[in-house]
């Protein structure tokens, strides 16, 4: 009985882990969609005013405006300037 339970037990442990791992892993990806969502609505309403709703930024944004400032420039999918 005790030769028969073991493999039986080691199954039943890595069926747990495997499901265990499972649920961590789509609670991840849930959690990270949010995220990903929140940061959607986030850029909408503090960055796309000068960045552009989708990540153009402003005409011209490599010329110096007659303020001395710069226009805001365009972002790759890193977030970073996309010098294209
Ligand atoms: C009032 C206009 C304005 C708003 C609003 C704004 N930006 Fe900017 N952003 C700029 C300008 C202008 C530059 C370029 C600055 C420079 O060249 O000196 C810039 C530069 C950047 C850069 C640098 C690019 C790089 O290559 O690292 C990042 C990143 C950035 N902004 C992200 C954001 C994010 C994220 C938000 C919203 C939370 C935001 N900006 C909101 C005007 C704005």
């Amino acid at each position: 009985m005790r030769r028969l339970g073991r493999p039986a037990t080691i199954g039943a442990c890595a069926l747990a882990v495997a499901l265990v791992a499972v649920a961590a892993y789509s609670a991840a990806g849930g959690g990270r969609r949010a995220e990903i969502a929140a940061g959607r609505a986030l850029y909408a309403a503090h960055c796309a005013s000068c960045h552009g709703a989708d990540l153009e930024g402003q005409p011209e944004w490599q010329r110096t405006l007659p303020s001395g400032r710069m226009p805001a420039p365009p972002h790759d999918a890193s977030g970073h300037t996309d010098y294209g």
